[in-house]
């Protein structure tokens, strides 16, 4: 249950959804948790809930596509603790756009955040984490970066933070640092409850359900703890076998081979 007793970590988009309830874990794991966001009220009162419960959490406002910002955010935690052991790179927008509608604007917007923002992380935290003897780095990436997708801009930055992680734990494997992404399918959030796609995902997911927050949370705490110590540089899916054969199910089950 205290896998991460007394380690040091940074969750980016942390004020809500899937990076509150990775904060949210890694805290009652027994870490303490940056909360790192550009909404801030939210993070304030999520801090605020955690050390209710008796955990140690300090909020940050961090805007990930910001490299000066990141700086700060690694000046703000080894003046803190004087060690980082975990950074979640969680912080994600979405477009649903298609190509032809999106403008250059917003697909900078989308990679600034999403994928540079991944990469300034990683880049801004290693150093710390390899003073700090070790380090488990997360990112976020999604089911969508195994094919192509209806939002461009969106499935780019996330086949590329599979790809930079892949790269990142060649490099930093020498300095103790494991790297690995976790791979949602649909999981209901303030990214996307109003969006039309749920109920057809939905009906596609072999089980028929969204994720939720905390089933991601968990693969996230194995993966930045001791737990899975031997594994690096790989992508982890969770999204109800979306990925595994969605079509072909739908297929066998239109013809009759599978009840449904
Ligand atoms: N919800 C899904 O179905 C789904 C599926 C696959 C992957 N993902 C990914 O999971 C991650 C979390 O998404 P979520 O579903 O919890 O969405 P969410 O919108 O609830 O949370 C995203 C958080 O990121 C923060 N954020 C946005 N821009 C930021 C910036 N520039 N700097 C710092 N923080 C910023 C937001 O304020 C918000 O708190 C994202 O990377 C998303 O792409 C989500």
């Amino acid at each position: 249950m205290r896998s991460l007793e007394g380690r040091v970590a940074i969750v980016t988009g942390a004020s809500r959804g899937q990076g509150e309830a990775e904060a949210r874990l890694l805290a009652q794991a027994g870490a303490a948790v940056l909360v790192c966001d550009v909404l801030q009220a939210e993070g304030e009162a999520l801090v605020q809930s955690l050390e209710a419960d008796g955990h140690e959490a300090r909020f940050l406002a961090l805007d990930v596509s910001s490299k000066d910002a990141w700086a700060d955010a690694i000046a703000a935690v080894r003046g803190w603790k004087g060690r980082l052991d975990v950074l979640i790179n969680n912080a994600g927008i979405i477009n649903r756009k298609s190509l032809n509608d999106t403008p250059l604007e917003a697909w900078e917007r989308l990679i600034g955040i999403n994928l540079t923002g991944t990469f300034l992380g990683i880049q801004a935290a290693a150093p710390l984490m390899r003073e700090s003897g070790c380090g488990s780095i997360v990112n976020i990436s999604s089911n969508s970066a195994f094919s192509g997708h209806y939002d461009p801009a969106y499935t780019a930055s996330k086949w590329g933070v599979r790809g930079l992680t892949r790269t990142a734990a060649m490099e930093y494997v020498g300095w103790g640092i494991r790297v690995n992404s976790v791979c949602p399918g649909l999981i209901v959030t303030g990214l996307n409850a109003d969006a039309p796609h749920l109920k057809p995902m939905i009906e596609l997911t072999p089980m028929k359900r969204s994720g939720t927050p905390e089933e991601v949370a968990r693969l996230v705490l194995f993966l930045a703890s001791e737990e899975s110590s031997f594994i690096t540089g790989e992508d982890f899916l969770i999204d109800g076998g979306f990925t595994s054969g969605a079509a072909y199910r739908r297929v066998a089950v239109e013809s009759g081979l599978y009840e449904s």
